[in-house]
């Protein structure tokens, strides 16, 4: 095949676009062109002719993050602050949707990925009723069809109506468990909220240590302020556990197929490796999980089959406790960072990394369909 003009929208430098443009390299692929996202949100889109763009991540960029973010936060603004996730989300779509429309109008351009895609997996409430629609097995959700939770008064009271007493309290458009709170009500109304959320002067900050509140007032200023970004709430999966800690999997799904797999262990229900996760033994998950493993990666492959549109996506499936059960907690448009990472042993990524993976999946791709636009 020719190889085609790559461009990446990115974020200028990072290893995300190292890794790929590595992996393109050593494919034979010529150089890609960097698109940041700095311009793409400054409304400066020009794709060049033919060429064929991957999205990558937005994150972890305090300049993308501010434009994003700054307008909400105001003079209050951090790289560490919590809130303005609505605000950010709206960034990101309109971002992608604009990309869409410039990538359209170019002659030959084509986009990998689908903006309305990116936007359901950016947040988890739409995630979670597509994954229900499609039986993929999630956590019992906190129905918010009648109208969307207002505050922590609000949430304790349907969470009583639903008889739910250990449940995960997610911003819908987090990430890196940004503002993600593992809530407990015990006997004589006691409290239990496990974040990494700092509460200072009655704003928001993510901090990297988790820590725990039972003060009742401290839990309804938190939730009352990630309230206004939109809520998940779910029931809270006791994790399987490897030496004590818990433990979940991101799995990585390649045009279809799971194609890696890690185990992220934590002494906190939160396994973030930013948070003291650290990468758990596979080997032992793969023994424990025995039979039911191959069950297990065919969940990750049906939800990522629920965004077709997909070239990659990351699948956080959480394993119940005693390895033979497995919900999905979330699917990260974004989830391939893993460097060193090697595809599973037999699957169709063995001995690539993710981002390999990813360049051999497009040359299959580009060798044998032709871009949409350009059908006669
Ligand atoms: N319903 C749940 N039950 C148990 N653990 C959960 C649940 N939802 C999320 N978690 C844990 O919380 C962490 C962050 O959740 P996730 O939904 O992946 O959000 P993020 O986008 O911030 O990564 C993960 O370590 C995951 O294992
Ligand atoms: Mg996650």
């Amino acid at each position: 095949m020719i190889p085609r003009h790559l461009t990446v929208v990115g974020i200028p430098g990072n290893r995300r676009l190292t890794l790929f443009a590595a992996a393109a390299r050593a494919a034979g692929l010529p150089e890609p062109t960097v698109l940041p996202w700095r311009d793409l949100l400054r409304g400066d889109v020009r794709p060049a002719p033919g060429t064929l763009v991957r999205v990558d991540s937005p994150g972890e960029d305090e300049e993308v993050d501010r434009l994003l973010r700054g307008p909400a936060l105001g003079v209050g603004y951090a790289p560490t602050r919590v809130e303005g996730t609505a605000a950010w989300y709206r960034g990101v779509t309109g971002a992608l949707d604009r990309l869409a429309a410039a990538v359209r109008a170019t002659p030959g351009a084509e986009l990998l990925g689908d903006p309305a895609e990116i936007a359901a997996m950016f947040d988890k409430r739409a995630t979670h009723r597509i994954l229900t629609a499609a039986r993929v097995p999630v956590p019992a959700a906190l129905d918010q069809s009648a109208g969307p939770l207002l505050g922590w008064a609000d949430l304790r009271e349907r969470l009583a109506a639903a008889g739910l007493r250990r449940v995960f309290v997610k911003p819908a458009h987090a990430s890196s468990a940004s503002g993600v709170l593992a809530l407990e009500f015990g006997p004589h109304g006691r409290l239990q909220a496990t974040t990494s959320v700092e509460l200072t002067a009655g704003v928001l900050h993510n901090s990297l240590r988790v820590r725990r509140y039972r003060d009742e007032r401290e839990v309804a200023a938190i939730v009352d302020r990630l309230a206004p970004d939109g809520l998940q709430v779910e029931r809270w999966i006791p994790k399987a556990a490897q030496h004590g800690r818990a433990a979940d999997l991101r799995v990585v799904v390649v045009a279809g197929r799971a194609t890696h797999a890690v185990v992220r262990t934590s002494r906190s229900p939160m396994t973030n490796l930013h948070l003291g996760g650290a990468r758990g033994d596979l080997g032992a998950a793969v023994a424990a999980a025995g039979p039911r493993w191959p069950e297990l990666l065919a969940v990750c492959e049906r939800a990522a089959a629920c965004f077709p549109h997909s070239p990659m996506v990351g699948v956080d499936l959480l394993p119940a406790t005693g390895w033979q059960r497995f919900h999905v907690g979330e699917v990260n448009a974004f989830g391939d960072l893993l460097p060193g990472l090697t595809g599973l042993p037999g699957g169709p990524a063995e001995g690539l990394d993710t981002h390999q993976a990813q360049v051999a999946a497009l040359l299959r791709r580009t060798t044998t369909t032709a871009p949409r636009n350009d059908a006669p």
